[in-house]
C-alpha cells in the first residue's frame, strides 16, 4: 500500500511539473530548482535590458571607422572630427579603431565590422592598395563603404571618397617655391624631402606633384626618404640628411607637420638655421594651428593645409544614402597655402590662379584645428 502511495505521489508530481514546464532534472533539487529559477531570470533581465537597448539604440546609424592611427597631429584631429560628429547625440553608434599604421589590422578591423554588421563602414586607407577582396566583402554584405583621406586605387568598390588633392597640394608646393625662390633671387635650390608613409596617397601624390615641378625648374633633389609621418622620423631622417649632405642643401621638404618638428630638432642640432631669414628654405604641408603659428613665427616658410575635417561630409553622405538618394563619388575638401611673407601672395597651379595667406595672429586664431 506504502509503495501504491509513494507510486502515486511520484505520478502526481511529475504530471504538475511537466504542466509546469519543468523537466525532469529540474525536479532533482529544490535549490537547483531555485538557481535556475534566477538565473533564467538574469538571462532574460539581460535579454530585455539588450532589447531595451535596441530599442534606444534602434534609430541609431552605427558607423565603423578604422583609422589609420594616431601618427600626428592631422590625425589627432581627424579622429576627433569624427567622434564629434559620429557621437549618440547626432544619431550615429561609432566603432572606431586605431589601426595603428599597421595594414593587417586595417583589414581586420573592416572584416570585423561587416561580421558585426554596421550599417556603414569608414575607411581611411593606410596604403592605397589591396583593398579589393575586402571591399568586395563588404560589397557582399550590403554595407556602404565611404572612403576619406587617403585614396583607394585597385578598387571601386565604395560609395563616395572625401578627401585632399594630394597632387595639386605637392605641386603649389613646388609653385610656390620657384615663386619664392625668384622673389629673393636665390638661383640654386638643392632640396632635400622629407615624404610621409610608404603607399599612401597623401605621399605618392605629394611626391609626384612637388617632383613635377621640381623636374620642369631642373631643380635638384639631392635626397627623398620616408619619415613616416612622424616627429621621430622626421627628426631621424634629417639627422642623418645633416650628416651626409652638410653645406650642400637649402630647402627642406617635410611632407607633414610632424616631420617638421623632428626636422627642426636636427637642424637644431647640427647648427643649421631655417625659416625665414635661415640658410634652408623650410616647408610643410598639413596647417594644423601649432603649425601655422611656427609660419607666423617665420620658423616654416610655408605651410600647405590637409583638411582633415572630412566627417561632416560623410555623415552629409550617410544621410543622402539613407534618404535613397546617390551621392558624389569623389569629393575633394578645400584647402589653403599659408606663407611667412608676402613676396607672393598668389601662384598659378595648373592654370588657376591660388592665393597664399600671409599669416597673421588672426588666421592661426581662426584655425579649426
Ligand atoms: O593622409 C593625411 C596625412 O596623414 C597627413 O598629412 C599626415 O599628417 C597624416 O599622418
Amino acid at each position: 500500500m506504502k509503495k501504491l502511495l509513494a507510486l502515486l505521489l511520484s505520478l502526481v508530481m511529475v504530471l504538475c511539473l511537466a504542466a509546469c514546464g519543468g523537466t525532469a532534472a529540474d525536479s532533482g533539487d529544490a535549490g537547483d530548482a531555485a538557481d535556475d529559477t534566477s538565473a533564467g531570470d538574469a538571462a532574460d533581465a539581460g535579454d530585455t535590458a539588450d532589447d531595451a537597448g535596441d530599442a534606444a539604440s534602434g534609430d541609431l546609424i552605427t558607423v565603423g571607422f578604422a583609422q589609420v592611427g594616431h601618427e600626428s597631429d592631422w590625425r589627432t584631429a581627424s579622429t576627433k572630427s569624427a567622434q564629434d560628429v559620429f557621437s549618440e547625440a547626432n544619431g550615429y553608434e561609432l566603432k572606431f579603431v586605431d589601426c595603428d599604421n599597421d595594414s593587417a589590422t586595417q583589414l581586420e578591423a573592416v572584416r570585423t565590422f561587416v561580421q558585426e554588421e554596421v550599417d556603414y563602414i569608414i575607411i581611411d586607407p593606410i596604403v592605397s592598395t589591396g583593398w579589393d577582396t575586402v571591399l568586395t566583402e563588404c560589397e557582399d554584405a550590403g554595407i556602404p563603404v565611404i572612403v576619406i583621406d587617403r585614396t583607394i586605387d585597385d578598387s571601386d568598390k565604395y560609395v563616395s571618397w572625401v578627401g585632399s588633392d594630394f597632387l595639386v597640394e605637392g605641386q603649389a608646393c613646388g609653385e610656390w617655391l620657384k615663386a619664392y625662390a625668384a622673389a629673393k633671387g636665390i638661383e640654386e635650390l638643392n632640396i632635400l624631402v622629407i615624404e610621409g608613409s610608404v603607399g599612401a596617397s597623401a605621399t605618392i601624390g605629394r611626391t609626384d606633384g612637388f617632383k613635377e615641378i621640381a623636374d620642369r625648374e631642373g631643380w635638384t633633389i639631392l635626397d627623398s626618404q620616408s619619415g613616416d609621418f612622424t616627429e621621430a622620423g622626421g627628426q631621424e631622417v634629417m639627422e642623418s640628411y645633416c650628416q651626409s649632405y652638410e653645406g650642400q642643401f637649402n630647402v627642406v621638404i617635410c611632407q607633414n607637420d610632424n616631420e617638421a618638428a623632428g626636422a627642426m630638432t636636427a637642424m637644431d642640432t647640427a647648427g643649421v638655421t631655417y625659416g625665414v631669414g635661415g640658410d634652408v628654405i623650410l616647408v610643410s604641408f598639413d596647417a594644423n594651428r601649432p603649425y601655422v603659428q611656427m609660419v607666423l613665427d617665420g620658423k616654416l616658410n610655408a605651410n600647405f593645409e590637409c583638411n582633415p575635417m572630412a566627417a561632416p561630409t560623410v555623415s552629409e553622405i550617410i544621410q543622402q544614402l539613407e534618404a535613397g538618394e546617390t551621392p558624389e563619388k569623389e569629393v575633394y575638401v578645400t584647402e589653403s597655402w599659408f606663407v611667412a611673407e608676402d613676396d607672393v601672395t598668389s601662384i598659378t597651379v595648373n592654370g588657376e590662379e591660388q592665393e597664399c595667406i600671409v599669416v597673421t595672429q588672426e588666421v592661426v586664431d581662426n584655425r579649426p584645428y
